[in-house]
């Protein structure tokens, strides 16, 4: 009598639970920028890398059965065993309980943290197509017979050689995906703007009778490795004044010669800068890549003559493409290109791979700096991380209480233009962590004769003082500065502010998404 198949052997089980759990441990591996999270909880196995390395190890057990069962079908041996039957119903169930997780990691990471996922994913995505690969080849082709076996080459083959073709000629479009973002970065304009793939940038205007065509460069080498593209330009060239920008496709770059793919261009924009006593700003904080909310609290504002961003477009900066998408992309949709942005770094923009490029990308050598328009001046300033630098989540790569230190030696001396001035930090605290550093640079904002620090990073808004003991003797202490924090995205809910600078005052309004007016109220200088 034949003797009945085991369930958790047969072919099809066996190479479903692996997909499944190839697939899992994917997912899993994807969302390594919050194992630090799971550390504490999973001790017992060494953290979340020791039950990575035990998903990656069940899974090499069901391809080690599954060959075993392709390579000698009629082979009975694996059938009696009891440890291939045991081992084989143990994989099945830890691939069903891993998958279980991983959709469970999905569901509560939400769009934020799963869109970097995503790109994580995808980053990843030739690895697990070559696992894949390799897999098959090992698994079924020994399996395979005859015409089923040359199919499978064959296929195998011209998968390959089309992810090769695919390398060496880059079949995808060259596109410009944004409108230009227009930084002021204290010294100059810094014109911002994304392509889908790597290329140069340029600015192109007419200045003075004068035709110029600027590139994104650093001394004197075009820069040409980039989505994003920064070209600087002197204020008095750019304002009120048109221009286009451009970007010819880079598909190699060689110490002789090169190879280069199409130049695409967009424009012409205009570039209105109000420099009159009445003057209006979009303030924009804490929109953590929640970007169609924040757009629709943001129309019920009506205009604007420009926009403050003060921090937070996403979880982190692990790629570029996440400045792409949240800053630049988010940015030339608010701006058109046509007036300028004031940019105030987060604390989320501190973290991540890409954090350390991000303040040069968008045009800043440094992200304090003072920025004057017309009778007002902006002092914006960096506060970096809310935590000490050594904790957990910033994986030994912070130096923030040296950078802030430096920022309120240099708050200490700096001269501001106006006497009507506004602050704008992510945390209104300046320096979160360390308390009396917050004191010294808001003893500097006295002394210089700052009226209004604006802020976010608390995801409401609201002015000071709150009930916190910090904030009333902030507000003891300092009872000529007013601080507004601007609000930002929670839960449903997005908070955008503008703000009205005439010679009597501010006018602070405040609408969320759904078009509720949260603040209207007019202050005096
Ligand atoms: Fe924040």
């Amino acid at each position: 009598m034949k003797r009945k198949q085991s369930f958790f052997l047969r072919v099809p089980v066996l190479s479903c639970a692996a997909l499944l759990l190839t697939a899992a441990v994917s997912v899993f591996r994807a969302f390594r920028m919050v194992w630090v999270f799971y550390d504490p909880n999973l001790r017992f196995l060494g953290g979340a890398t020791g039950l990575f390395l035990l998903a990656v190890a069940v899974l090499g057990l069901l391809l080690v059965l599954l060959a075993l069962r392709m390579w000698k079908p009629q082979n009975e041996t694996i059938e009696k065993s009891r440890l291939c039957r045991v081992l084989g119903a143990l994989g099945f169930v830890f691939a069903l309980l891993f998958a279980l997780a991983a959709a469970v990691m999905i569901y509560i990471a939400g769009h934020e943290t799963g869109s970097v996922m995503l790109l994580w994913l995808k980053k990843d995505l030739p690895l697990i197509l070559a696992f894949l690969a390799a897999a098959v080849l090992l698994v079924f082709l020994p399996g395979c017979k005859g015409r089923g076996k040359a199919a499978l080459a064959v296929c195998m083959a011209v998968v390959l050689a089309l992810g090769a073709l695919w390398v060496v000629f880059p079949v995808m479009p060259y596109r410009i995906v944004s409108d230009p973002v227009v930084m002021d970065t204290g010294e100059d304009y810094a014109v911002v703007f994304a392509t889908n793939t790597q290329g140069t940038g340029f600015v192109r205007y007419n200045f003075d009778g004068t035709d110029y065509t600027v590139y994104a460069q650093t001394n004197g080498r075009r820069i040409g490795d980039r989505l994003m593209h920064t070209v600087h330009v002197p204020y008095v060239h750019l304002k009120n004044n048109r221009y286009t920008v451009g970007s010819t496709r880079v598909i190699e770059e060689f110490s002789y010669g090169g190879r280069n793919g199409k130049t695409v261009t967009a424009g012409p924009y205009t570039l209105q800068v109000n420099e009159s006593a009445e003057q209006t700003y979009l303030v924009i904080s804490d929109w953590h890549s929640y970007l169609d909310d924040a757009k629709k609290a943001i129309f019920h504002l009506g205009d604007y003559d420009g926009v403050i961003m003060l921090g937070d477009p996403a979880a982190g900066m692990d790629f570029e493409e996440q400045a792409v998408r949240n800053i630049v992309q988010f940015g030339g949709a608010l701006t058109g290109g046509e007036i300028p942005v004031l940019y105030v770094r987060g604390n989320h923009e501190t973290r991540g791979a890409f954090a350390d490029l991000l303040p040069s990308y968008l045009g800043y050598d440094k992200l304090y700096y003072t920025a004057d328009r017309g009778p007002y001046s902006f002092l914006v300033l960096d506060s970096g991380e809310d935590k000490p630098d050594d904790h957990v989540e910033y994986g030994g790569m912070d130096d923030y209480k040296r950078n802030r230190e430096q920022m309120v030696d240099w708050l200490k001396t700096v001269q501001v233009k106006n006497d009507k001035m506004i602050v704008l930090s992510h945390a209104w605290q300046v320096s979160e962590p360390e308390p009396a550093l917050s004191r010294a640079a808001w003893d500097a904002f006295s002394k210089l004769g700052a009226r209004f620090v604006i802020s976010g990073h608390e995801h409401v808004c609201r002015f000071l003082p709150g009930d916190s003991a910090q904030e009333q003797e902030y507000a003891e202490a300092y009872p000529n500065i007013t601080a507004y924090i601007d609000g930002g995205h929670k839960g449903k809910t997005y908070i955008a502010s503008k703000l009205t600078l005439t010679p009597q005052g501010v006018r602070f309004e405040a609408v969320s998404n759904t078009g509720e007016s949260v603040v209207d109220q007019t202050l005096p200088w």
